[in-house]
């Protein structure tokens, strides 16, 4: 059965975590779906892992439906999520017909979009046409030649100003979040405010829910890895099972562990 929104919402109200890895093909999409990821995303982090680009700045909107088709021809069940290429949000039109495309052209379920204040126009618009859509907030990789790779929310400030955007992005529709890079107190306090699902990369265990880098946790990104994403390969005998132990641990709890968190 397909994995709905409504199924989604449920999952995150009974405390069953939801299990998101990225892809970008239409293989692997087919051994995440086979191995029970609730959600795929067909992240503009292809930019870096996939188009040895530095950034995720130089993917077009293009490229994202390209992957997009691929990665639901693999896929029969889980939820997809297509991010917003840079830029293409920069106004209400240009999000609308970009969405527009990730939706008709490439069949995600859901779109993705980076930002607070900026982007409320944005989701309101998009959700009040019946698109669904994911906020993104903490470290924000299209605004990394501004704001840098950086953990977002230590000092009090900036830990208030990511909940009034994430209540904010809520209030204007969003129907989920993902938290990245944010303290794992921070990122437990914003799930409990919301009633939408959070999904956390790099912001503990406390969310509903988990998205990692395919590449990372496969232990096949070139350079450094993230701290808080693990090798799952490592003592795994195929991608396959991989692929199965990460859905078990998030299921379970056990991943993220202590030693992937971010701490104050
Ligand atoms: O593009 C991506 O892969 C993402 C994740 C880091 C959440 O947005």
């Amino acid at each position: 059965m397909r994995t709905t929104l409504s199924t989604l919402k449920k999952m995150h109200q009974s405390g069953e975590k939801i299990a998101c890895l990225t892809a970008y093909d239409a293989s692997f999409s087919h051994w995440l779906d086979q191995a029970g990821v609730d959600m795929i995303l067909v992240g503009d982090s292809l930019g870096m892992v996939v188009q040895g680009h530095e950034t995720t700045l130089p993917v077009t909107l293009d490229e994202m439906v390209y992957h997009t088709q691929m990665v639901q021809r693999g896929n029969s069940r889980a939820w997809c999520i297509a991010d917003l290429p840079f830029m293409s949000d920069s106004n209400v039109e240009s999000a609308l017909s970009a969405a527009a495309r990730l939706m008709k052209e490439g069949g995600a379920n859901m779109v993705k979009l980076e930002g607070g204040e900026r982007v409320l126009k944005m989701v309101a618009q998009l959700s009040s046409l019946g698109i669904p859509v994911c906020g993104h907030l903490g470290l924000l990789p299209q605004s990394v030649e501004k704001r840098g790779y950086k953990v977002v929310g230590r000092d009090r400030s900036s830990a208030e100003k990511l909940l009034k955007d994430a209540l904010a992005l809520q209030a204007n529709g969003a129907e989920m979040l993902v938290l990245e890079c944010v303290p794992s107190a921070l990122a437990q306090t914003v799930t409990e405010a919301l009633e939408i699902p959070v999904i956390g990369i790099g912001a503990g265990g406390g969310t509903s829910g988990q998205v990692l880098v395919l590449h990372d946790m496969l232990g096949l990104t070139v350079g450094k890895t993230p701290m808080f994403s693990k090798n799952f390969l490592e003592g795994s005998t195929s991608i396959q099972s991989a692929i199965t132990a990460y859905v078990h641990e998030v299921k379970a709890g056990y991943f993220p562990a202590k030693k992937h968190e971010i701490t104050l």
